[in-house]
């Protein structure tokens, strides 16, 4: 089945929400909570270690009604369906989307073109894993016979910022080898990177699903031509390893067809790090611990499928986040993670929540006349209450945010974490309830302040309140959670793009800013450059004069 193309604007459903959202914009969540004592409980979702609460939304039973309602009417029952099941939803490219695949069980079955894929991606894993022990063990030697120290992982887009993040955020889970990301094709990048490298001691894995990336091919060839000042061709084969789809260009590169990882192109770029892309974090954290990341996702991905929807974390999710977009007209949301270690975690979700969904053509190439994919953008708390909250709390501007945060620290540490989670569940009150006139009198008067000076502070010192948040309260920082977490927005990615009738796994739009510097690069061996607007031919003047 191809993915139907359903205007979600032309529902029944649709037309319900937009009255339902002129009468009930303005309620006070403050005032719903008052009149139903049990709303919270209703507006959770229990699930395993995770306890998600929905409830400080500006919602009422109503609006989850209908929202469901709308991700009936736009079949989101069925796309889930076809997304596990291998169907080529991704239609502008011609393949299946089946990152899923990737963290399945090895009794699974999973149909590309009438194979099962899962005895591959389990031949691949097990290659991830011998090569990941006898790296980690000491066994495969540098070409000096020295044990490796260093891992440097070479890509960008979805070949780096999942490793990336994870290995961050895993880092309590570290073993002795210390890992580098090298992405930009900045050389200052590189150069930092290496100028802190042993070559003796120092593994490189280049991951690039397409092998044709301008930023990982320099990279790759900086890093290499620098590896032979110090070793010779034939040490290359021991010192750096490929992950790609694309085997004949990496062989090309030079890599030996013994250090190729293979990943698939129904693999998307984004989704890509429970694939051999997510080497480096095996190679950081051991096999055991990068495959429990994946049981997590798994587990995630077994919820997605078969719970009902409204019961369903990414379902319920993905439609409060339509609710706010389209309706609210929220522009972009905050995810605020109540630990250090995920503090590449917005980061990461930008690629995948941007890239996905920032799209205005719907799947029948048609434009599109209502909002799509939300802007994403946070920071660990408490740091960032010390930055943007300021703008959230009292600011213009709505932006429903999302905090996570986890009951038990990994250090154990219960003076910290008690001050950490105080200011978690703190926020999400203070953003609820705000600070009325009166309580902000009253504040004053306590403090003998004169009624001149009340009178003229208190406008500055009410918090309207009002403010939308969710809060994801897991267990504990652990492979397995974080897998569950990964998955839980690959899914609420997923559930948007089929509301919002786009087809969220291409990503056309990041071409033509590659294609337009290909061709400034080659114009600057030019005498001249070629025709531009006078703003660019200025600067590209001004660059050549200047470099
Ligand atoms: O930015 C575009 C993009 O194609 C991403 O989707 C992808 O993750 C990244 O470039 C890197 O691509 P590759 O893994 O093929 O080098």
């Amino acid at each position: 089945m191809t993915l139907p193309s359903i205007n979600p604007t032309s529902t029944k459903a649709w037309q319900k929400l937009k009255d339902h959202f002129e009468a009930s914009k303005d309620l006070k969540m403050k005032e719903l909570f008052a009149q139903n004592k049990d709303r919270a409980n209703q507006m959770t979702i229990n699930w395993e270690d995770f306890y998600v609460d929905y409830s400080k939304n500006r919602i009422t039973s109503e609006t989850i009604t209908l929202l469901l309602e709308l991700a009936e009417e736009t079949k989101l029952k069925d796309a889930i369906q076809a997304q596990f099941s291998g169907e080529v939803i991704n239609k502008t490219e011609g393949r299946e989307v089946l990152h899923t695949a990737l963290r399945a069980k090895a009794t699974d079955t999973v149909l590309v073109n009438g194979k099962n894929v899962i005895p591959e991606i389990f031949e691949v894993k097990e290659k991830i894993e011998t090569f990941s022990n006898q790296i980690i063990s000491g066994q495969l030697k540098g070409f000096t016979g020295k044990v490796f120290t260093d891992i440097v992982n070479i890509g960008i887009g979805g070949s780096d910022l999942g490793p990336a993040m994870v290995v961050d955020s895993l880092q309590y889970y570290k073993n002795h080898l210390t890992t580098h990301f090298v992405s930009n094709v900045d050389g200052d990048h590189v150069n930092e990177v290496l100028k802190t490298l042993n070559p003796e001691t120092t593994l490189f894995v280049i991951v690039s699903k397409t092998f044709t990336t301008q930023e990982t091919l320099s990279n790759a060839n900086t890093i290499r031509t620098w590896f032979l000042e110090h070793a010779k061709q034939e040490d290359v084969a021991k010192h750096f390893v490929a992950v790609s789809t694309n085997i004949e260009k990496v062989k090309t590169f030079g890599i030996d067809q013994d250090n190729i990882f293979p990943m698939w192109n129904w693999v998307g770029g984004r989704f890509s790090l429970w694939s051999a892309v997510g080497l480096t974090i095996s190679l950081s954290i051991g096999f055991k611990n990068f495959d429990a990341l994946l049981s997590g996702a798994n587990a995630m991905d077994t919820h997605f499928k078969t719970e009902d929807f409204d019961k369903n974390i990414p379902v319920i999710l993905a439609l409060l986040s339509v609710w706010y977009n389209n309706f609210f007209k929220a522009e972009s949301e905050a995810v605020i993670p109540y630990t250090q270690y995920l503090t590449q975690f917005a980061t990461y979700l930008q690629q995948g929540i941007m890239e996905s969904n920032g799209k205005s053509v719907d799947r029948n190439g048609t434009k599109i006349d209502y909002q799509t994919g939300t802007i994403i953008w946070g920071e660990p708390g408490t740091n960032s209450q010390h930055a943007f909250f300021q703008l959230i709390h009292q600011g213009t501007k709505l932006i429903p945010a999302d905090f996570i945060g986890f009951a038990k620290s990994l250090h154990g540490n219960q003076d910290h974490q008690d001050k950490l989670m105080s200011n978690f569940f703190a926020q999400t009150e203070a953003l609820l309830n705000g600070k009325t006139q009166d309580e902000v009198e009253a504040e004053f008067e306590s403090q003998n302040i004169s009624s001149e000076k009340i009178k003229q502070l208190t406008p500055f010192k009410v918090f309207e309140g009002n403010k939308p948040t969710n809060t994801i309260f897991i267990e504990q920082l652990t492979p397995e959670s974080l897998g569950k977490l990964i998955a839980m927005y690959e899914h609420k990615i997923f559930v948007q793009g089929i509301i919002w009738n786009i087809y969220s796994y291409d990503q056309f739009g990041v071409e033509l800013g590659k294609q337009l510097a290909n061709k400034i690069l080659k114009e600057f061996n030019n005498p001249s450059f070629d025709n531009h607007d006078v703003s660019t031919l200025n600067l590209l003047e001004l660059y050549k004069k200047l470099r």
